[in-house]
């Protein structure tokens, strides 16, 4: 198992040198010789794979402790094992000390000297192979190491690689993202800036109607007003004079009666003949039915003739409260006025009911207030089928004056409640209703006079509409 081995002994005696290759020959190796302990230096220095040295302390030029000291300096030798050859066992103990590693006391036999050198090499080789293992060990560890550490230090390199990628990735994203956000915000902008263009254009426009609307009904009621007036101009005079000559009329015909009677009385008493003949004549022409009726004529044109003439009142009050602007004025007597007006739509179908409270004036425009009551008085009747009734209430309440106007109509549906005041809404057929009467009514109520216009409404049952005056707060 073991390659050739090589021994060197070192004694002054060349006898003892002679015994030692001897007795070693068993083994197999090589003896070198020495006679003191510069000469094995020599050897050592030509030899350095010598296994074993034996080694006798007492020589000439370099004695065994020297030639220890000498050799367990060195490096290259220092794993080399000495054994020291003694004849007493006093310097062992100092030799050991000195970095010997076995004795052989003299005299030995060639048995114990086999075992004692054949210990130390392979001890010596064990070393060797265990510091060779560890060596290669160590440089295989060395070398994973380095491995390792080159791998870390790619895998680093590479991490830095990925995180810089990573960093660059994070950057665009976030610059993708503020530009996303910034075309979002963008769009966003902008829409809502169309969106209030539209809703302004929108304005504008509904605005734009609404004054178009509103200008149209002042014109129909300058004209209503206008007519009126022109009307009631025109039969005033004639009635004047109807008036005056029926009540002239009345008053002949009580004369002309009394006279007759005078003189039926007359003939009746002196000439009974003639008498007879007006008796006949008087039957002939109905004069007894003319006489009992003609009262009741002159009394129903009388009172027909009134009428017209309040009317006409009616018509020209209408006419002057719509050119007034805001005065204190009696809502009532708008009220009258305004119904005069609207007879005509009114008086095939509806019986009006007028329950007139005692009120105080208002500051308003009466002329714009009778616009609302007409408006609200041609709905009512528009809502009202063949026959019904429009009952109008007014009263004064703490600082305001309160005017309902009811009718017995269709009522509204309550999801349409909140919509008829709304500009242009309208149930009517196209061309029948613009759908602005409550829209200007509401402005004009609410807006102008700083008043209220509410409404209550029963399907099938009627409606009401009631409007609140404040006594003085008009706006104009
Ligand atoms: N007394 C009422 N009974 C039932 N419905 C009513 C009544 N008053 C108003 N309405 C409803 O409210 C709608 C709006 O009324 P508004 O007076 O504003 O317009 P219009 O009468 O339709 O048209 P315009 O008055 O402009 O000629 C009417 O079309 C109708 O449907
Ligand atoms: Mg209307």
């Amino acid at each position: 198992m073991f390659v050739e081995i090589t021994i060197l002994a070192v004694d002054d005696d060349g006898m003892n040198l002679a015994m030692i290759d001897l007795m070693l020959s068993p083994l197999d190796g090589t003896v070198l010789k020495a006679n003191n302990g510069q000469q094995a230096l020599d050897v050592l220095e030509a030899f350095p794979e010598v296994d074993v040295i034996l080694l006798d302390l007492e020589m000439p030029v370099m004695n065994g402790y020297e030639t220890i000291k000498h050799i367990k300096q060195h490096a290259k030798w220092q794993e080399t094992p000495i054994i020291v050859v003694t004849s007493g066992t006093t310097q062992v103990t100092r030799t050991l000390s000195l970095g010997a590693n076995d004795f052989i006391a003299k005299p030995y036999n060639s048995e114990e000297l086999r075992l004692r050198v054949m210990n130390q090499v392979r001890s010596k080789r064990l070393s060797a192979l265990a510091r060779d293992m560890n060596e290669s060990l160590e440089r295989r560890v060395k070398e994973r190491t380095e491995e390792l550490h080159l791998k870390a230090v790619e895998l680093e390199e590479e991490m830095v690689e990925r995180k810089v990628a990573q960093e660059r990735l994070q950057i665009q994203a976030a610059q993708l993202e503020k530009m996303n956000e910034t075309l979002e915000q963008r769009v966003q902008e902008r829409t809502s800036e169309l969106s209030e263009r539209n809703a302004e254009i929108l304005q504008a426009y509904n605005e734009l109607k609404r004054v178009q609307g509103q200008l149209l009904q002042q014109d129909k009621m300058a004209s209503i007003g206008n007519l009126a007036a022109g009307v009631a101009h025109e039969i005033n005079n004639p009635m004047g004079y109807i008036i005056g000559n029926l009540s002239c009329l009345s008053k002949y015909v009580d004369k002309l009666t009394t006279y007759l009677d005078a003189n039926e009385q007359h003939f009746a008493s002196k000439e009974p003949a003639t008498w007879q003949h007006l008796v006949t004549e008087r039957k002939k022409y109905d004069i007894d039915h003319i006489r009992q009726d003609l009262p009741d004529l002159i009394s129903e044109s009388s009172e027909g003739a009134d009428r017209v003439r309040k009317i006409v009142q009616e018509l020209k009050s209408f006419s002057r409260l719509n050119n007034e602007g805001v005065k204190m004025s009696d809502i009532n007597e708008g009220l009258e006025s305004t119904l005069a007006i609207a007879w005509n739509e009114l008086k095939y179908k509806v019986s009006v009911i007028k329950e007139y409270g005692q009120l105080p004036c208002v500051l308003c425009n009466m002329g714009q207030l009778n616009q609302v009551f007409l408006n609200i008085l041609v709905n009512a009747s528009h809502a009202i089928g063949d026959l019904g009734e429009i009952r109008i209430v007014t009263w004064a309440e703490e600082a305001t004056v309160k005017i309902a106007i009811s009718d017995s109509g269709c009522g509204i549906e309550p999801e349409n409640l909140t919509r008829i005041f709304d500009p242009f809404y309208t149930t009517k057929d196209v061309g029948k209703g613009t759908g602005l009467g409550l829209a200007i009514s509401y402005d004009i109520v609410v807006n102008k006079h700083g008043g209220s216009l509410d409404v209550v409404s029963e399907i099938a049952r009627g409606t009401t509409f009631t409007i609140s005056l404040p006594l003085k707060n008009a706006h104009e």
